[in-house]
């Protein structure tokens, strides 16, 4: 019966996570979300003043969205402490940028956000290179390197001062090291890899830009894990069902041809006689101690 209770409870959470979606923003595989926010990064990115000649297009990646919607759940307005270790948030690149914008979750679209970055564009001057106030966010939205986004949007009950808050994330591959200038000033696409071609001002490449779908990866330290069956799950749970019934039935052709196999004599103890030896053995215990 156990078994059945893990049914119960795996179907229960099954029941919840599913639940736990009902908000009104959206799930961080929607696809128009997915395009809005991609199709602005590269607008943006292709748009740059001065003029870039060498920032790359960038797609969408699953994993680094899935990231960013882990840990969104904590509801902290903090750089993901695990982006600088080995193989924690993506599987296949390390050295993963991060961008956050937190504010009240009736009034997030990912455009607003996006675009509160790039107005940090302000405090940035290309130059001489230098920041007067808070531009990393900016410097991160233009980096040259960078061609794979992920983004996710949480609501939390409370993040600092805001109630009903959202946070929006958006996760870049390869990250931005923020150390120099985010891209070259010169014509557009004049200084892409050989192999690029161009794509709305930015560099593009088949196989860069290749859409890779992890299916049944996700951060291990995600908190609650979502429940994903992979191939090994659903033959672990059609092995389960396959015990479950078999066992039944042996039980019930056991107890059908043996009716009387557990009626035998030695096999009954009355609770009398139980106590009685364990008197018994208590008052031998204790003569030998003596
Ligand atoms: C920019 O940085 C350079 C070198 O780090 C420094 O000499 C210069 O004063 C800075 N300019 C401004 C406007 O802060
Ligand atoms: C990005 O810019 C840096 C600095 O100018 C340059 O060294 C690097 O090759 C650029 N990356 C690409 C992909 O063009």
């Amino acid at each position: 019966m156990s078994i059945l209770n893990l049914w119960l409870y795996e179907f229960w959470l099954l029941i919840l996570s599913s639940g736990l979606n009902a908000s009104f923003l959206p799930a961080e595989e929607d696809v128009d979300f997915i395009n809005e926010y991609v199709n602005l990064h590269n607008e943006l990115r292709g748009n740059v003043l001065p003029p870039g000649s060498n920032l790359r297009f960038m797609t969408w990646d699953v994993a680094l969205s899935r990231t960013a919607r882990a840990w969104g759940k904590k509801c902290l307005f903090k750089t993901n402490s695990y982006l600088d270790e080995l193989n924690m948030v993506h599987p296949k690149y390390n050295g993963i940028g991060e961008n956050i914008w937190v504010g009240p979750e009736n009034e997030f679209t990912a455009s607003i956000a996006i675009r509160n970055w790039h107005a940090e564009k302000d405090n940035y001057d290309y130059e001489n290179g230098n920041c007067t106030s808070e531009c990393s966010h900016y410097l991160q939205l233009v980096w040259n390197n960078s061609y794979k986004v992920g983004c996710a949007v949480t609501p939390c009950s409370r993040i600092g001062h805001i109630k009903h808050a959202a946070i929006f994330i958006c996760n870049y591959a390869p990250g931005g090291t923020l150390r120099r200038r985010p891209y070259n000033k010169g014509l557009f696409c004049s200084e892409c890899g050989s192999a690029d071609t161009c794509t709305d001002y930015l560099c593009s490449n088949a196989d860069r830009d290749e859409v890779i779908y992890y299916r049944y990866w996700y951060p291990t330290w995600e908190k609650p894990r979502p429940l994903i069956c992979n191939p090994v799950c659903i033959l672990t749970f059609i092995l389960r069902l396959l015990c479950f019934i078999l066992s039944t039935t042996v039980v019930v052709l056991v107890q059908k041809h043996f009716p009387n196999i557990l009626v035998e004599q030695e096999m009954y103890f009355t609770p009398d006689e139980l106590e009685e030896s364990k008197d018994r053995k208590l008052k031998e215990e204790k003569m030998q101690k003596v």
